[in-house]
């Protein structure tokens, strides 16, 4: 990992490490890209105040997340097939999550189970829910997520229907999946993904598989996910998800002004300001641009976390100047999975650390608290 000096090279390594469905299907975004696209340029547009000969000696990039401590304002963000990235994926990137001393969340739509997690790593995680048409599922999740000592619950809210990525139906990637001869020689000619996938627990949705009545198999469960996502979910829904989890809960996937004020009055710990990485709406704005006006609205009465498009300290710097307390990463994460399992996600945050540390202190800026629209070059 020593010349892995960016997250675009362990984004390059995961290209030649993972088979083409599941690499295209963590690096795509719905339809035409647009989204996806703008989560990024609008956050390179961003330029920062260099400042000079300020003490920058006694720098300290711990924080709090809801009320936690953290060693970074990071989390990892939850990821669908996490799994497929590598053999046992979530595991291995809750584990180097925890060693760099920030939370890791797991996905409702993850190959390894919450219980599979909660038995392998040592220190509580967060879990994030998609609440499904069955409802009774989506208690019993809340449930299972309870007894696993999860710290905080993540509701996405974003997702009521599914955004298409050109790129999973052209690879076989749609549910259920597709065998294809192509995929088939791609996979043989990705040997170390085929051994650690081959050594992983699970090969299919962890969370669902057993806990679903007559959904044994991998296509039949697949289609029932594709029937699950609910058009009628409401904020309704929201106060429902409240009564039945009292602990920390986070809504995820909060862009317009008008979504973060009724958000903010659910009583959650935190809103995730985010477009699903750019893999639902296309054409929503990016992140970074919607979050300055959510920080301005509701900053004050609820903590504010954002992702989309980091893949930088400098990134992380950005976020943090224009309203978010901390944020998420997706792709920066995955891209270290892919290309080295547990070391490549340690790399991935160790990457975006130092990054972030050089850059606090270019501007000037010793403690996070510190971190405001200050650190902004005027245009
Ligand atoms: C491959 C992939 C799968 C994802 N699966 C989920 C998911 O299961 N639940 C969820 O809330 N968000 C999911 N997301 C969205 C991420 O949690 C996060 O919002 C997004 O990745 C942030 O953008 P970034 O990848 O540019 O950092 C997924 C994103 C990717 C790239």
């Amino acid at each position: 990992m020593r010349t892995i000096t960016s997250i675009e090279d362990l984004r390059q390594r995961a290209r030649r490490r993972v088979p083409k469905m599941f690499f295209d299907y963590a690096d795509s975004g719905s339809y035409a890209e647009q989204t996806l696209r703008s989560n990024r340029a609008d956050l390179e547009r961003i330029k920062f105040r260099q400042r000079a000969l300020v003490d920058v000696s006694q720098r300290d990039l711990g924080t709090t997340i809801i009320g936690a401590r953290a060693a970074l304002p990071l989390a990892l963000a939850p990821i669908g097939l996490c799994g497929m990235q590598w053999g046992d994926g979530e595991i291995l990137a809750c584990r180097a999550a925890h060693a760099a001393g920030i939370p890791f969340t797991l996905s409702t739509m993850s190959i390894c189970a919450i219980e599979d997690v909660a038995a392998a790593v040592d220190q509580p995680f967060w879990f994030q829910l998609y609440v499904m048409k069955d409802r009774g599922f989506a208690k019993s999740l809340v449930e299972r997520a309870a007894a696993a000592q999860c710290s905080a619950l993540v509701l996405t809210i974003d997702l009521q229907v599914l955004g298409q990525r050109h790129a999973d139906v052209k690879n076989g990637m749609t549910v259920p999946p597709e065998i294809r001869v192509r995929n088939v020689i791609d996979i043989a000619t990705k040997p170390r993904w085929a051994l650690s996938a081959l050594r992983g627990k699970r090969k299919t949705f962890g969370n669902l598989a057993g806990h679903v009545r007559g959904m044994e198999n991998v296509n039949s469960l697949a289609q029932w996910i594709r029937g699950q996502f609910d058009p009628a979910l409401s904020w309704k829904d929201v106060e429902w998800i409240r009564s039945l989890w009292p602990g920390k809960l986070i809504i995820k996937g909060v862009l317009d002004v008008e979504d973060a004020r009724i958000a903010a009055k659910t009583g959650a710990s935190a809103i995730v300001v985010s477009n699903h990485g750019g893999r639902q709406l296309d054409g929503a704005p990016s992140s970074i641009s919607a979050l300055p006006k959510v920080a301005d609205a509701v900053g004050a009465e609820i903590e504010i976390m954002f992702d989309g498009g980091i893949r930088s300290g400098q990134d992380l710097m950005r976020a943090l100047a224009l309203g978010a307390r901390s944020c998420m990463i997706g792709r920066s994460y995955i891209y270290g999975l892919g290309a080295g399992g547990q070391a490549g996600v340690a790399r991935a945050i160790e990457i975006i650390r130092d990054e972030f540390d050089v850059t606090m202190a270019l501007c000037g800026v010793n403690r996070i608290g510190d971190i405001d629209r200050r650190v902004i070059a005027a245009d």
